[in-house]
């Protein structure tokens, strides 16, 4: 069965296209076939996946608004041995108004991905635009299993309680979705903030467990810009490792479904 699990976090810079890309990468590396999906109209991910996105003939944009458009016809190999991607582009800020006299207009990534044969993919991981928009509500009401990235910040806490309370209220819409747990990023750790931030966590929602965290480091940020992942980029440094551990974690969590 393939899963389709989201990055998810309307909060922006919590590391969702960083980890969408990495954890593709891990999982590709443990030889899982990985589809990504670039939902966010700046098209990070697409980009820093190597995707050309200025020349594209087709985008998700296509996908969601145009129901001759298949999942096939959008989806585009990439550089990484393992991974595809079904690329973003800046038409798809313009979906959010479009959508609006759509029928069913929650549902058209979850009709896409129904009607599609995604039988070649292990994985399907969408990254997500930082909002909670019509284009968010389509994956949260797409997916079977949310990652919600989180930076250990104070304000990381706030913007929780509306995303629960949307995932509340889509669940009649996707009565099914699991969230898989809380992705700390950008996790300095010495920082006394930081680490009260998780414990905090951990106190405010116990049921969700924290996957393995993501250390604050350049390499990341350096990856990105060399248009492939910290595990190509820099295999050996602790972000690469820190991802390879969350590929193990969500592959650890399939045995036991
Ligand atoms: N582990 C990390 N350490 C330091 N910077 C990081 C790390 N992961 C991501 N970044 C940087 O943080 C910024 C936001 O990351 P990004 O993945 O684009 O977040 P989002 O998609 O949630 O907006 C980017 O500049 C990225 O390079
Ligand atoms: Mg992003």
């Amino acid at each position: 069965m393939t899963r389709i699990i989201a990055f998810f976090n309307q909060k922006g810079g919590t590391a969702k296209t960083t980890s969408t890309l990495n954890v593709a990468a891990a999982l590709a590396e443990r030889g899982q076939r990985v589809l990504t999906i670039d939902l966010d109209p700046q098209a990070s991910l697409s980009m820093a996946i190597g995707t050309d996105v200025a020349h594209l003939q087709q985008s998700v944009y296509d996908l969601l608004l145009d129901e001759d458009v298949t999942i096939a016809d959008v989806i585009q190999p990439t550089t990484i041995a393992g991974i595809d991607i079904v690329p973003s582009h800046p038409d798809l800020a313009a979906a959010e108004l479009e959508l609006l006299n759509v029928l069913e207009r929650e549902r058209q990534l979850d009709h896409r991905l129904k009607s599609a044969d995604l039988g070649a993919y292990d994985y399907v991981l969408i990254d997500s635009p930082p909002a909670l928009n019509i284009i968010s509500i389509n994956i949260l009401v797409a997916i079977d299993e949310l990652v919600i990235p989180i930076e250990p910040h104070p304000l990381s806490l706030m913007v929780l309680k509306r995303l629960f309370e949307t995932i509340r209220k889509i669940s009649r819409l996707n009565p099914d979705l699991k969230v898989v747990g809380f992705l700390p990023t950008k996790v300095h750790h010495s920082s006394r903030l930081a680490q009260d931030m998780l414990v905090q966590l951990e106190e405010q929602f116990p049921q969700l467990p924290l996957l393995p965290s993501i250390p604050l480091s350049v390499r990341g940020a350096e990856s990105t810009a060399e248009r492939t992942s910290v595990l190509q980029y820099m295999p050996k440094s602790n972000v690469a490792a820190a991802y390879r551990d969350v590929g193990a974690w969500l592959e650890e969590r399939n045995d036991d479904r």
